[in-house]
């Protein structure tokens, strides 16, 4: 049973990760930000803006040099940073530290337990959405809702209950794997096109060739998705595909935003993971691997 409020360490103070770190704090718990190694650890002073509120916080901050023991680590760096971050902080976490990955893409859960297996992984999916203004200065832009859980755990760990005062709303999924799948053939269908044709989400329904690219590509992820175990996602993923369009129509996704500022794309880790599945279920995925072949030529 946990004692007191768990201290949270927050790895990749961007957009998430100070607008999590700041609701952590607010909520009553310790909230460190984990800045690069070299960087001053003094406090910095966190920003979120919101429509009709601008809250101010002051955050402390350690390094990878520091002694600090982490119990609580929040990832939030992008899915390609990860395993490099927590490599750089691995010397401070607990034994049996509790490692919540709140990043976009799969395979880096496996990937951290692999390196380290005596950590305690979660996963999380989050529908929240914010942009950096300056330097831990964010945009709070959209509300959502948060997703936490770890495969094979049905009831929550004692420091779920602080997360559902701080975030809301914040369920705890014991199907977090569906959850998860879900995401990535949305986003497998929707970033690598949005970023390849420059274009905003509703553009891939209003323009016919794009539907039809839409309409393939569904088609194959569906495919791999069934393969994969996760037949009604696959059943359901056309629909779901369109509503998400539909929904976010003005929106211009993470990739394509990647893509034209010359950043590199997370692209490994969503196409990239759903044609690792494809493979070891001997399902040719062609338009997917063409997607990623010219999104990582043109990204990088
Ligand atoms: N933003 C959203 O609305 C949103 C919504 C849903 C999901 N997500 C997902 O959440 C994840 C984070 O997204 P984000 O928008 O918050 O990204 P971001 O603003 O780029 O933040 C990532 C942060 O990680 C830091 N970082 C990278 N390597 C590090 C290391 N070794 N040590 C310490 N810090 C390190 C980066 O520092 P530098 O700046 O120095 O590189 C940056 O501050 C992504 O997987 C994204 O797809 C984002």
């Amino acid at each position: 049973m946990m004692m007191g409020k768990p201290h949270w360490h927050v790895l990749g103070a961007g957009a998430i990760g100070c607008l999590y770190a700041q609701a952590l704090q607010r909520s009553g718990c310790r909230a460190t930000l984990v800045m690069r190694s070299g960087t001053p650890a003094h406090p910095v002073s966190v920003i979120v803006q919101e429509d009709d509120r601008r809250l101010e916080q002051q955050l402390p901050t350690i390094t990878p040099e520091s002694d600090a023991a982490i119990s609580h680590l929040l990832v939030t760096t992008k899915a390609y940073d990860v395993r490099a971050a927590v490599a750089g902080v691995a010397h401070l976490l607990a034994d049996r530290c509790a490692v919540l990955l709140l990043v976009n893409g799969l395979g880096l859960a496996e990937q951290l337990l692999q390196d380290r297996p005596g950590l305690d992984v979660y996963c999380g999916t989050t529908t929240e959405g914010a942009y950096t203004i300056a330097a831990h200065h964010i945009r709070h832009a959209g509300r959502g809702e948060t997703r936490i859980g770890q495969a094979g755990l049905a009831t929550p760990p004692g420091w779920f209950a602080q997360w559902q005062r701080a975030i809301t709303p914040c369920v705890w999924d014991p199907q977090i794997a569906d959850a998860l799948w879900s995401k990535l053939a949305v986003n497998c269908v929707i970033n690598p096109l949005t970023a390849l044709h420059r274009c905003r989400n509703g553009e891939l329904a209003s323009r016919s060739v794009l539907a039809r690219e839409v309409d393939t590509l569904c088609d194959e992820v569906a495919r791999v998705s069934r393969a994969a175990g996760y037949a009604a996602i696959a059943d359901s993923l056309p629909a779901t595909v369109s509503a998400v369009i539909a929904g976010t129509a003005d929106n211009r996704s993470s990739m394509l935003q990647d893509v034209e500022s010359g950043r590199p794309t997370e692209i490994d880790y969503i196409t990239g993971h759903l044609l690792k599945v494809a493979a070891q279920h001997h399902i040719a995925a062609p338009h997917s691997q063409s997607l990623m072949e010219r999104i990582k030529h043109r990204a990088t």
